[in-house]
């Protein structure tokens, strides 16, 4: 197999092109460099520059590479920003796709793995998240996700695809600091500028039906969730007859965000920046924790790596880019 990994220069793709570099799988990537680095990615992985949109750009990569496979994480992931700009993300997100479908197929491609997230469920209302719970999406990104499941099962279905759709939960960690996300969208490096600034981690809402009012979230490390691409890759890749996997890839473990926020002070050396509690944010659902049961039985994966482990390597890579962090 060579697989082409879209938006292999971005913070999981660099984790998932390295993890199936290392494993000695054949990868090539295609990045727009919107987001991501080329510096993330080993000098001796092909980098096309260019974007899923290009469908000339595509069927020469796929001819020139002798592309088989296509893990395809390319995509914007910002909710905020999808709820200001959805035909932004309906385009890059869902006729991205398209486009790169179109060219998967012509080109006989025969596998395909989708990054999907666990935002197709929306605000899910039990204990544990399986891959049955109802799909409702609550803001566009969520949507061009699962927009996004049921073009890949389709084309799937009607071109002898192999496919699986990855439903990430909250991703974070780094395998090295160089390779750490460096955007501020989610509540670890929001607590981490909040710390890095001297103030006080802010937890939005203590009311919540959970054990500590707060929200809880299920947190899967990066290097994990690449071993699970690799894992997923390689069933595809020995799957004698097409067919689609769906599944949630997360730990089963909820953290809450004020246990989050202890574990923070203590990672950073400030657990006096006792977190203030403001309002609750629209569109928080109070528990999303994912059931990893379904992939644990397909593939006998699951996550290595505990949430300490994310936040401390988290937080080398956070202070890599800010070094005024350190002193706190
Ligand atoms: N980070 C998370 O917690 C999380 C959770 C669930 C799902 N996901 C999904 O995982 C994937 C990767 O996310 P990430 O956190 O690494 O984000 P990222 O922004 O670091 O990576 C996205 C990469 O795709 C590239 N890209 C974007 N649009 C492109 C296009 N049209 N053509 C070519 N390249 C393009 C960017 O330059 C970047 O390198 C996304 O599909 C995202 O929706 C992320």
């Amino acid at each position: 197999m060579t697989w082409l990994i879209t938006g292999g220069a971005g913070y999981i793709g660099s984790h998932v092109v390295r993890a199936m570099a290392e494993a000695g799988e054949s990868v090539a990537v295609l990045d727009d460099l919107t987001s991501g680095v080329r510096a993330r990615l080993p000098e001796d992985v092909p980098l096309v520059s260019g974007s899923t949109l290009d469908r000339g750009l595509l069927d020469r990569t796929f001819a020139e590479l002798g592309v088989t496979g296509v893990v395809h994480l390319a995509a914007k992931k910002q909710v905020g920003e999808s709820v200001e700009q959805p035909l932004r993300y309906y385009r890059e997100n869902v006729h991205g796709l398209t486009v790169l479908l179109e060219a998967a197929v012509a080109a006989g491609v025969s596998r395909f793995l989708f990054s999907s997230s666990a935002a197709v469920y929306g605000m899910p209302d039990v204990e544990l998240v399986t891959e049955d719970t109802p799909c409702l999406p609550i803001n566009p990104y969520g949507e061009t996700k699962l927009a996004g499941e049921w073009l890949v099962r389709a084309a799937g279905a009607a071109h002898s695809l192999s496919t699986a759709c990855l439903r990430y939960f909250n991703v974070a960690g780094a395998t090295r600091p160089d390779l750490a996300d460096t955007g501020v969208f989610n509540i670890i490096p929001m607590m981490f500028e909040r710390i890095t600034e001297g103030e006080p981690p802010r937890i939005f809402g203590d009311d919540y039906d959970t054990p500590d009012g707060t929200c809880v979230r299920d947190y899967i490390h990066v290097e994990d969730l690449a071993s699970a691409h690799l894992a997923v890759a390689r069933r595809l890749a020995a799957q004698p007859e097409p067919g689609d996997l769906t599944v949630n890839i997360g730990t089963g473990r909820g953290v809450s965000v004020r246990e989050m926020s202890d574990l923070i002070g203590e990672i950073t050396g400030r657990p006096e920046l006792t977190p203030v509690v403001g309002p609750r944010r629209a569109g928080d659902p109070a528990r999303v924790v994912g059931s990893t049961e379904l992939i644990t039985k397909e593939l006998g994966w699951s996550a290595r790596h505990d949430v300490r482990a994310m936040v401390e390597s988290a937080w080398e890579g956070w202070c890599l880019h800010h070094p005024e962090a350190r002193r706190g």
